[in-house]
């Protein structure tokens, strides 16, 4: 049985005053939506005022990215442990936007996931590919190297307590958003990957959520795939109606 996950990547959009008010606003109606787990990933710079105006509110914390050590002269960077100390759980890694504006490479995502474990953070890891991946039918190659990189070296017990991310680059932010089919389909490889590269049991356990161009009108169709657990969503995130309302046609926790 596997919880649905609704994570909202806020993206480098916000201030302190508008953060704050989502933060309230999403805290206000978790209620509304039992059975599924709420997270809210805001710009580092305001995690701590998200944090604060989240309350006890059954809402999760995450950072959108971060360094894989734990302090030192790495400047303008945010550490695993600085996430941790102030109160985040999760962090997303690999995101498209980290791989293609930043150059982020799968050893690099793969230094991260191994430093949140160690921090006691969960990772979000991020596969997708580019359109010409798609078009010239190299999807599942891609998706494959890319989750072999990121995890490499991660063991049984780590990857139960992960999220595995499935956001197509030509989906994200473009209102092109993969077809049920094309989702289920790189969902459901994920998991045979997870069953072949660790055991049944472990690739049963592991959330899969689905990014890019998720809105309240086509989300109830992608959740309610086999392998689709969740769902990271950027611009729609950032609407506190929309945010419950995709919450809301997940289901609830499913068997
Ligand atoms: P959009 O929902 O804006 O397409 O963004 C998806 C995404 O990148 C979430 O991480």
């Amino acid at each position: 049985m596997r919880t649905p996950l609704i994570a909202g990547n806020w993206k480098m959009n916000t201030d302190s005053t508008s953060a704050a008010e989502l933060a309230r606003g999403i805290a206000a109606r978790a209620a509304e939506v039992p059975g599924v787990e709420l997270l809210v990933c805001p710009p580092s710079a305001y995690l701590t005022l998200v944090r604060d105006a989240l309350g006890d509110a059954a809402v999760g914390l995450g950072g959108q990215n971060m360094y894989h050590e734990t302090s030192g002269a790495f400047t303008g960077e945010i550490s695993p442990a600085m996430l941790a100390d102030i109160g985040a759980q999760s962090v997303i890694l690999g995101h498209s936007e980290r791989r293609h504006v930043f150059g982020e490479t799968d050893a690099d995502i793969n230094k991260k996931t191994q430093a949140a474990f160690a921090a006691g953070l969960r990772p979000i890891v991020c596969v997708g590919e580019l359109l010409e991946e798609r078009q010239a039918g190299q999807t599942a190659a891609v998706i494959r190297r890319q989750f072999e990189g990121a995890l490499a070296g991660v063991s049984a017990e780590q990857i139960a307590t992960a999220v595995l991310a499935y956001e197509p680059v030509w989906a994200i932010g473009t209102g092109q958003v993969a077809t049920t089919e094309q989702a289920e389909e790189v969902h459901a490889d994920l998991r045979k990957q997870l069953t072949e590269r660790y055991n049944a049991e472990v690739a049963a356990t592991v959330r899969i959520l689905y990014g890019g161009s998720v809105k309240p009108d086509n989300a109830g169709q992608l959740l309610g795939q086999p392998n689709i657990d969740g769902a990271l969503i950027g611009g729609a995130s950032l609407k506190v109606d929309d945010f419950l309302a995709i919450a809301s046609a997940s289901g609830g926790v499913t068997a």
